[in-house]
């Protein structure tokens, strides 16, 4: 893995078991949050930024997790480079050993979404996915500044994070996760107003798509 500890200051909402017992479960979790349908949301998810006119060149995956997303992104824009970062060690260490299997040459990097050492307009585009809800409000704030600053000007920014289900059964079962995995702040994501947020940070017109229990808001710079 190339590692960069430059910036790397854990703050002090970060979940320690992100570096301990949760890496090696996260796929599990994921697969079951999702009813399995993991693969196909992710796709969608980055087929956004096949919408945009011009095919991106270097791409940025905000939170990468165990970096599916990044590893979707890579395989839809091969000549990209493509680059994931995240403050956990352990889930980038499966990242970089799933991107190592499918003979992907993906950068992954420990840093902080809120404040990244790359320079401003570098990325044409910058992806975040299930990672707004781990910090708190405030920091969402931090992190939507930042990925404005590293874009280049008509570089998309997409989230995607939880939404809340108009059908009974699947509320009960977002409240249950909840409940049983997420910290306190995290549900907020669910009335969080990210249009206006985006707006807040100089995103001009930003669209909002709903697919079930997950939101996908995103805009171009
Ligand atoms: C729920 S996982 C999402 C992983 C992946 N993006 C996905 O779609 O499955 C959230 C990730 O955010 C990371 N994270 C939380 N706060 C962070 C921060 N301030 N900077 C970088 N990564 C952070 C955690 O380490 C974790 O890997």
């Amino acid at each position: 893995m190339k590692s960069n500890n430059l910036n790397a200051n854990h703050p002090s909402y970060y979940r320690k078991g992100f570096d301990t017992w949760i890496p090696s479960f996260y796929d599990l979790f994921v697969s079951i949050a999702l009813f399995g349908n993991q693969d196909k949301i992710r796709e969608m998810f980055v087929n956004k930024l096949k919408e945009q006119g011009k095919r991106p060149k270097k791409i940025l995956d905000m939170a990468t997790g165990t970096g599916d997303v990044a590893i979707k992104l890579k395989k839809a824009f091969p000549e990209a480079d493509v680059t994931g970062i995240d403050l956990s060690t352990e889930m980038l260490a499966f990242a970089k050993k799933k991107a190592d299997k499918n003979l992907l040459d993906i950068s992954f990097i420990q840093q902080n979404i809120e404040t990244t050492t790359f320079n401003e307009g570098y990325f044409d585009a910058v992806t975040i996915s299930l990672g707004l809800h781990e910090i708190p409000e405030e920091n969402r704030l931090n992190t939507i500044k930042e990925a404005y600053r590293i874009l280049k000007k008509g570089g998309k920014f997409i989230i995607m994070d939880f939404n809340k289900p108009t059908n009974w059964l699947s509320r009960l079962l977002q409240n249950l996760h909840f409940i049983l995995f997420e910290p306190k702040y995290a549900k907020s994501i669910l009335t969080e107003d990210l249009i206006g947020e985006l707006k807040t940070q100089g995103f001009r017109e930003p669209k909002k798509e709903i697919a079930g229990m997950l939101q996908i808001v995103y805009d171009v710079k």
